[in-house]
């Protein structure tokens, strides 16, 4: 129930965050949006003016009869044709400009390649090879451009604060740019039903100054850390025992598959599970002890781990900086 309750007050908060643009892209959104909102608010004044004013001159009175009957007249006509197309084509005009601004033409070549799955998101920047997963790392300033895939349903990538929301289509790539003016890091929704989990298919887009990015990307190449306490060997050496390598890979270890996350530099993620909690040692146990009692519906089964085996498995992936 409170989980629900912060969903729905974070799924808020994701909408109203339309209203704060960070990137060109998306103030380029918000300005037409804003000039239509001006320009229809004047339509309705005007319109609305006129009737109100014609209700109280021309209200029947007693005594009155019938007015003048009027029966077409070229010129009120042609205004009152001319000045919607006006409209029309203003608003049109205006709208093709921001499509140009706000949805360029996608690169020869992507910076990133996003893939959505049921209920995470992987991304792979192209010219690194680094691999991450719901937590992706961007240099302020420079637009990336992004083609999207996803191996399952539609689903849909959408950060508001940093550019359109669009659709991961399987076997139709799509692009999308993404910038960011400022540091900081902005919250991603999947805006498309796409399952049980939707609502927990959220991601964060990190925005740093340059150097800050490459050294974080650099350390996103790098081999997983080597167990150094008992405790995290015996998790590795369990973790390669079990099926967890059949779905996840660990750089410099046997784990390498593609299914789920990528888990090199788990403990360097914010968040466990596409954002449903904070990546603590507590809320890890809690997830690997019953994933389904924390995301249900997710494709990890539920392994029945001993309280040892939990332990040895929490060192061991929040040593994974
Ligand atoms: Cu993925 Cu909704």
């Amino acid at each position: 129930m409170a989980q629900k309750g912060a969903h729905v007050i974070m799924q808020l908060g994701a909408i109203l965050r339309v209203f704060e643009p960070g990137s060109p892209q998306t103030r380029a959104i918000f300005d037409l949006g804003l000039v239509s909102a001006v320009i229809l608010a004047l339509i309705f004044a005007v319109v609305a003016g006129i009737i109100v004013y014609a209700l109280m001159r021309f209200r029947w009175r007693e005594g009155e009869s019938d007015p003048h009957q009027i029966a077409g007249n070229k010129t009120v006509e042609l205004v009152w044709t001319a000045i919607p197309c006006a409209i029309v084509l203003a608003l049109f005009t205006l709208t093709a400009h921001t499509m140009s601004l706000s949805d360029p033409a996608p690169a020869p070549e992507p910076d990133l390649i996003v893939i959505g799955h049921q209920w995470w998101w992987e991304a792979r920047y192209t010219n690194t090879g680094a691999v991450v997963a719901n937590e992706i790392h961007i240099p302020v300033g420079r637009a990336l451009s992004i083609r999207l895939e996803s191996t399952d349903v539609l689903h849909e990538f959408w950060v508001p604060e940093l550019a359109r929301k669009i659709t991961a289509v399987p076997g139709h790539p799509n692009h999308i740019w993404i910038e960011a003016d400022k540091p900081g890091t902005y919250l991603g929704v999947c805006s498309e039903f796409c399952g049980t989990e939707h609502a927990w298919m959220r991601f964060l887009i990190i925005a740093e100054p340059p150097e800050q990015f490459d050294a974080w990307e650099q350390a996103q190449l790098q081999p997983s850390a080597r167990p150094v306490e008992d405790s995290a060997a015996k998790g590795l050496a369990f973790f390669q025992q079990m099926s967890c390598v059949s779905c996840h890979a660990i750089n410099g270890t046997a784990a390498n598959a593609r299914v789920g996350p990528d888990l090199t530099h788990f403990a360097s993620r914010r968040q466990l599970g596409a954002g449903i909690a904070e990546n603590t040692p507590e809320n890890l146990r809690r997830w690997l002890a019953d994933p389904h009692r924390v995301k249900p519906g997710v494709n990890m089964p539920n392994f029945n781990f001993t309280d040892e085996q939990l332990t040895d498995l929490v060192a061991y992936l929040e040593s994974l900086k």
